[in-house]
């Protein structure tokens, strides 16, 4: 088995370089290959049906690149099509990512937990199990942000725009919320205004890390880790496939959130 085979990264747009930036760190001597279907974001809003299709063709592009893993580093497209996705592909791992509502649970002893993710996510049975697994006996308020992934795909993370979607539709926050779950990949890229609105005191958690973690212990635990030496290669590619879109790519990689 070729072990410098690259790792997949799969997700609706650009969102999925917040978990890709992680796995970096953590994996420098692998190869990548992200794929964002910009051309098809937002998923959030879509179907179920559409998603699962959307996401099996972004990863059979990335299989028949001869990725030894793929992850699906978009919270839609892992609520609503990783089992079929794993099924489909039952001969390589494939990872998903989950909102990060057990560290939210248990960093913090008291108060209300926000989770901010899309439609999909929230209303999926993936999230109501994890949060019936983790979150019994906390108070989780659950708020969908239809819109502001189009913001992101455009590059106006910290700019006007998104700064004031997240003012309007934060407004009314309950000032008892200790914790703000991210449950999209791409609102790490807007954790900042978050901070901003919310106030310093709420803790921020993501996916990304847990998800990076699961990824190298299914790579050690089946033998398949590049050993090196020296960093392995990002591509990038988008279904977009304009200079724009991989410019924003490339700056939110090399961007601290
Ligand atoms: C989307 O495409 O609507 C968001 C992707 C995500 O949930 O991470």
């Amino acid at each position: 088995m070729d072990n410098t085979r690259p790792i997949g990264f799969f997700d609706s747009g650009v969102g999925g370089i917040s978990v890709l930036k992680r796995s970096v760190e953590i994996l420098p001597m692998e190869n990548y290959i992200y794929y964002g279907d910009s051309k098809n974001a937002p998923y959030g809003t879509k179907d179920v049906e559409t998603i699962k299709r959307l996401t099996s063709e972004g990863i059979d592009l990335l299989v028949a690149r001869g990725c030894k893993a793929v992850v699906v580093a978009c919270n839609t497209a892992t609520s609503a099509a990783i089992d079929y996705i794993r099924d489909r592909y039952s001969t390589i791992p494939v990872i998903g990512i989950e909102p990060a509502l057990k560290p939210a649970v248990e960093s913090t002893e008291d108060g209300k937990i926000l989770v901010l993710a899309t439609p999909r996510t929230l209303t999926e049975r993936k999230f109501h199990a994890l949060m019936e697994s983790v979150a019994r006996t906390r108070e989780i308020i659950r708020m969908p942000l239809p819109g502001l992934v189009e913001i992101i795909e455009k590059g106006d993370f910290d700019e006007e725009k998104s700064f004031e979607y997240l003012q309007e539709a934060l407004a009314d926050v309950d000032k008892n919320v200790r914790a703000v779950v991210l449950g999209c990949t791409h609102y790490p890229f807007v954790k900042q205004s978050i901070l901003k609105i919310l106030g310093d005191e709420v803790s921020v958690y993501d996916g990304s890390d847990g998800t990076a973690r699961r990824l190298a212990r299914i790579l050690a635990d089946r033998e398949l880790l590049n050993p090196g030496p020296g960093n392995g290669s990002i591509e990038i590619i988008n279904s977009l496939g304009t200079p724009e879109i991989l410019e924003l790519s490339r700056y939110l990689l090399a961007k601290d959130n």
